[in-house]
């Protein structure tokens, strides 16, 4: 049996709660929070001991995992806190805010001797997975060019909107737009040369950006991300990837959020001299998924390859290169 510490009661945590009660050897013995009302909430919904200090909590439990879901500015100070304490860590997406944060996580849970996870839950996303399978069965060959995009309205639901001051956060382009990023790296490799145009909220913030990527091996992507869309805009995300014999094409559209993520969308096929093809991918919750795929490596003892933090920082640096390429009109920035 491992014991799970969750830290926060926020969105994502609770998404991750679900999760982790249908895993079979697992318990998630705590959670930590600071904001009343929602550990309150949390309690009488799950009714585990509740703490206000993470420091309170590792003195009185027995944690093997501490599972970090608190808003991305805290993300280093808590994963140190629990490598240094010789716990296990999966870490929400984005890694930190920035480089040296995520190579002193990195290196901090290296130095413990501890498994280190980052949820890029794309790469557990049974479309996203199906797609990149495809594409390495040469389905549609050579890929030429991707585009993804992710749309959403402001997210209203963060403890005093930390979400929205991109001091805390980000904004879209490292909180939303690193989601794509991440998933065309895994799909394309590394990228060369990046360079991003967009529109500042009235935070100031980049929160609706259109950014091409030339990668190594010569593949360009165009990806948008933001969430400035308006009224009943439903969540949107996708790609269209050409390649040299065909096309694959995904859109979803759901809810306000991603709660309606169980609602499938079949992927597309369109090929040379074939009629369109329809492929459903039977769904499996992403975020279970990947909380089940850390767990098991932790309790075998095996190498993460999905979510690694070499990957983590990656799409990181991508994120921060668009933004740095905003910042200068679209200059072309090289990773
Ligand atoms: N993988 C995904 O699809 C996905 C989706 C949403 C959020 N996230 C990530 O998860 C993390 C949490 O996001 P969320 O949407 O759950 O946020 P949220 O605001 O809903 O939850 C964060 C929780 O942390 C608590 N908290 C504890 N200490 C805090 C402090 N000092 N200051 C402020 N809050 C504190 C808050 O009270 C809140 O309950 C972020 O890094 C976000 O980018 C990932």
């Amino acid at each position: 049996m491992k014991r799970v510490a969750l830290l926060g009661a926020g969105f994502i945590a609770s998404v991750h709660m679900e999760a982790w009660r249908r895993i079979e050897g697992v318990e998630v013995c705590a959670f930590f929070e600071i904001h009343p009302e929602k550990a309150s909430l949390f309690r009488e919904k799950y009714a585990i001991p509740h703490y206000e200090s993470f420091g309170e909590l590792l003195r009185q439990e027995n944690v093997d995992i501490v599972d970090v879901c608190l808003p991305t500015f805290l993300h280093r100070e808590y994963t140190e806190m629990a490598a240094n304490a010789g716990k296990h860590v999966f870490c929400e997406k984005p890694i930190a805010l920035k480089e040296a944060d995520a190579l002193a996580m990195h290196e901090t849970c290296r130095r413990n001797g501890v498994q280190f996870m980052v949820g890029h839950v794309l790469r557990f996303w049974g479309e996203y997975v199906r797609t990149k399978t495809l594409l390495e069965e040469g389905v549609i060959g050579k890929p030429l060019a991707v585009e993804a995009f992710r749309l959403s309205v402001s997210p209203a639901w963060s403890v005093d909107s930390w979400i929205l001051k991109p001091e805390l956060s980000g904004g879209a382009v490292i909180d939303l737009h690193i989601h794509d990023c991440d998933y065309v790296n895994w799909l394309l490799g590394v990228p060369q040369e990046i360079s991003a145009r967009g529109v500042r909220s009235v935070r100031q913030s980049w929160d609706h950006v259109f950014t091409t990527v030339r990668y190594q091996n010569g593949v360009v992507a165009s990806l948008q991300g933001g969430w400035m869309m308006q009224g009943d805009f439903p969540f949107t995300c996708g790609y269209r990837i050409l390649g040299e014999t065909g096309v694959l094409e995904w859109t979803f559209r759901a809810g306000v959020n991603i709660e309606e993520r169980a609602l499938a969308n079949p992927i597309i096929v369109y090929r040379q001299g074939k009629s369109r093809e329809e492929i459903t991918v039977a769904g499996e919750d992403p975020y279970y998924s990947e909380l089940r795929y850390f767990f098991d490596c932790v309790e075998h003892h095996r190498a993460i390859e999905h979510g690694t933090p070499e990957q983590a920082l990656l799409a990181l640096r991508t994120v921060i290169a668009a933004q740095q390429s905003l910042e200068q009109n679209g200059a072309m920035v090289t990773l």
